[in-house]
């Protein structure tokens, strides 16, 4: 059966400080994720299958995606790119707490529909993935590298979570997620690159 697989970037040099947003560079132990990937994908997906690797077109998807092997297509959605933070864009949380405090309690209390001014709300993550999801659904054998917020929109959608629980899902880094889609429901494998 068809697979799809799912991976954050490797960590970036905004995830060390704590940073959202932005277009960071990875940090050291990201850009070992980067080297580990391509091992723990043949891991999974073995070396007989082909497989087309989406990436956000954001640097730190495209840097973890780079020592993939070169038959592998490799295409970049502006879709996939990480939640739109308007004006908190490179801010830490207790920058938007201080900044902000009414839209960071806002936040916290409808995360699912809370849209950053100038900025996406979850909501709008999910509206913007759906040719995403539509091509998902009639593509074989997908690795997708992109952001937290994105997927735990595609993570909500393939394991039927509810709009209250997905934007506070935890989405490890260095960890890639297979995801096989059968009659009873998803089927779920996750492999850690121990970093
Ligand atoms: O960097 C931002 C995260 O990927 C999204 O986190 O929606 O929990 O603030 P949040």
């Amino acid at each position: 059966p068809r697979s799809i697989w799912l991976s954050r970037h490797g960590e970036s040099e905004f995830n060390l400080h704590g940073q959202i947003g932005g277009d960071a560079n990875l940090s050291a132990r990201g850009e070992l994720y980067a080297e580990k990937l391509p091992a723990l994908v043949r891991e999974s997906v073995g070396d007989d299958r082909p497989l087309t690797v989406w990436t956000s077109t954001l640097k730190r998807t495209i840097a973890t995606a780079r020592y993939l092997p070169g038959e592998y297509n490799q295409l970049q959605w502006k879709a996939l790119d990480e939640l739109d933070s308007g004006v908190c864009d490179c801010m830490t949380y207790s920058e938007i707490a201080e900044q902000y405090p009414e839209d960071f309690a806002a936040r916290d209390e409808d995360k699912y529909n809370y849209r950053y001014r100038g900025g996406e709300s979850y909501r709008d993550v999910v509206i913007r993935l759906e040719p995403i999801i539509m091509e998902l659904e009639r593509s074989e054998n997908i690795l997708i590298v992109t952001h937290q917020a994105v997927l735990r929109c595609i993570y909500a959608y393939f394991m039927k979570k509810t709009q209250e629980e997905s934007p506070w899902m935890a989405v490890p880094l260095h960890t890639l997620i297979k995801l096989t889609p059968r009659a009873y429901g998803t089927e779920e494998k996750r492999y850690d690159a121990q970093i």
